[in-house]
Parts: C-alpha cells; sequence; structure tokens
C-alpha cells in the first residue's frame, strides 16, 4: 500500500464518525462467502448464524448512506441510491481487462473494481479520498477476500503515485475538480503509453465550445465547476495529449438510475429537479445528463 493512504487510513480510523465503524467492520464474522456476478455484487455466505446475521445487518445500516451498487450479502440486500450497473453496462461491450493493470479513480465503495473482477485482471487499484466509502469498501471485502488495493486518495495523487495502468476509469470526478484540465493531466500520468482511459461526465448539449459553471449548486449538489459540452471535453482532452477520443455514448440520469432507498440519508434525483419541469434542475439548469467517452494517446 501507498504510505501516504496509508497515513489517512490512520488518521481516518482515528475520526469520531468513523472510528465506530471501523471497530464494528474489525469485529465482523469471519465467514466464508462465494462471489456470485451479476447487476448486484453478491455474496452466498454460508453458515450464517441469526447472531452473525444482525451484526453484519447492523454493520451495513451504519455504513449509510450507500450511493454505488447495488450488494447482496446472504439474504441482506443494500439497495443503493443508485442502479450502478446501468453506468456499467454502457461500458462495458468497451472494455476487456483480462491481464490489465486497472485503476478506477474515485471508486467509491468499490462497486465496479468488485464487478470487474470477473475479467480476470491483473491488479485492481481503487482511490477515493472518503474515509466512508473506503470503509464501505473495507465491509464488502470482508466477506469477498479480494486482493484489490484500495487507495485513500485522489485523482491529484496520480503523478507522484509511482505505478502507471493499462486502464483507467474515472467516473462522475471531472465536474468536481475546480480544474478539469489539470486532473486530466493527473489522469494521463498515470497511464501507460498504450493505455486506455474511460471518462463519464455531466454534459450539456450544443457544438459551441463552452462549459456551464453553475452559481451555487448544480442538481443539488455544491461542488461542480464545470458542465462542458462534448466539443469542450474533446478539445480538454486533446490539450492535455489525449489524441484519440471517442464518444460512446449520451444519457440522461433518470429517477430508475438514482432515487432514495432507504440505504441513504437525505435526498435523491427526485428532489433535486424542477417539480414542474423535470428537464430543468430546481437552479433552473438543463437536467442531468452524461457523455461517456475512451480516450487515448
Ligand atoms: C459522483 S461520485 C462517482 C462515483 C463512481 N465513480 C461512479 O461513477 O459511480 C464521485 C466520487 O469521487 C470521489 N472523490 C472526491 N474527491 C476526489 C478526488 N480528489 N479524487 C478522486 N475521487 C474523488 C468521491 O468520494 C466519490 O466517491
Amino acid at each position: 500500500m501507498n504510505e501516504k493512504s496509508k497515513i489517512q487510513k490512520e488518521r481516518a480510523s482515528n475520526w469520531k464518525d468513523i472510528k465506530p465503524l471501523r471497530d464494528m467492520i474489525n469485529n465482523l464474522p469471519d465467514i466464508h462467502a462465494e462471489i456470485i456476478f451479476g447487476d448486484t455484487f453478491a455474496l452466498a455466505l454460508s453458515d450464517l448464524t441469526h447472531e452473525d446475521y444482525i451484526k453484519i445487518e447492523n454493520t451495513a445500516r451504519s455504513l449509510c448512506s450507500w450511493r454505488k451498487g447495488p450488494f447482496q450479502i446472504g439474504t441482506l440486500f443494500i439497495d443503493t441510491e443508485w442502479k450502478s450497473f446501468i453506468k456499467y453496462n454502457i461500458l462495458r461491450p468497451h472494455f476487456n481487462l483480462s491481464g490489465k493493470k486497472v485503476a478506477d479513480i474515485g471508486c467509491n465503495n468499490g462497486y465496479y473494481l468488485f464487478k470487474m473482477l470477473e475479467d480476470k485482471p491483473k491488479k485492481l487499484t481503487g482511490f477515493d479520498p472518503t474515509p466512508l466509502f473506503w470503509s464501505q469498501f473495507d465491509f464488502i471485502n470482508h466477506f469477498a477476500k479480494t486482493d484489490i488495493v484500495y487507495e485513500l486518495l485522489g485523482v491529484e495523487d496520480l503523478p507522484n503515485y509511482g505505478e502507471k495502468f493499462d486502464v483507467i476509469f474515472c467516473l462522475g470526478v471531472l465536474y468536481h475538480r475546480s480544474d478539469p484540465i489539470e486532473c486530466l493531466k493527473s489522469l494521463k500520468a498515470a497511464l501507460e503509453a498504450n493505455g486506455v482511459l474511460f471518462l463519464d461526465t455531466f454534459m450539456i448539449d450544443g457544438d459551441e465550445n463552452i462549459a456551464l459553471c453553475p452559481q451555487k449548486s448544480y442538481s443539488k449538489i455544491q461542488n461542480i465547476y464545470f458542465i462542458p459540452t462534448i466539443n469542450t471535453l474533446r478539445s480538454w482532452c486533446e490539450k492535455v495529449g489525449f489524441k484519440n477520443f471517442e464518444l460512446l455514448a449520451v444519457k440522461s440520469t433518470d429517477i430508475h438510475e438514482q432515487r432514495k432507498t432507504e440505504w441513504i440519508l437525505g435526498q435523491s434525483l427526485e428532489d433535486f429537479l424542477d417539480p414542474d419541469d423535470n428537464s430543468k434542475t430546481i437552479e433552473g439548469y438543463p437536467a442531468p445528463k452524461r457523455a461517456y467517452v475512451k480516450v487515448s494517446l
């Protein structure tokens, strides 16, 4: 494990809202699990006592909010806010990770990484600086027992990470960065010369080279900086030296994909859109739509 990530994990483990979660994860029963790949990442558990089940459910509920998934652990279904398999299935026809060194930047709880195991990659590494999501990953991985490496680091740490990847996924992160071009440079720095980068970002329609800069929030999300047209996204990629840019798909987010469930605290998409006109966010901006692209050097 990377030294900086190790220090961040040690620090975060003592935070007052994270420590109780780490303690619960450390006290989970040691049970054999079999992975079942599907839209739900499922773990079949054997020899589960009622007491074990209660411990597992209490830990899972304490780890709310669960954004990405869904997961199933034994009979416990974690109905996450996002049906993340919709995004995964859009990208799925465009990659084969067999024998590859793969990184997922902004990997959240590792849902995509767990699914990628099915391809038998050489190595899977996730990067995400949010301790709650790292803890959710460790909860699932306690049973899945994979050798996925989870680094409590951000995209900005990639240039000094000291390892390059054949395939990088950076999904749903670019619009959170105040400097999207710097973010793309960091991704490029971690990509092997013949590597491939998959990106998805909020986008706006139109051919012009412009980007929407939300005044305060976008879809009630505070830290959204730039929402580009596809041409702008292409020019950002070209500026940092990516020569090949392929638009794979465009998809609006709907309440089938993102919605309030019992596994999240607070609101979801239905509260983020204009109740009288679902083509707009509550702030009056175009409703969330994503572009999925594949780029290479
Ligand atoms: C909108 S979610 C996207 C999650 C997932 N990649 C997906 O597409 O479903 C953004 C993720 O980026 C993570 N994140 C926040 N700051 C980051 C940073 N500096 N570098 C990488 N990821 C970051 C968040 O913790 C969160 O998991």
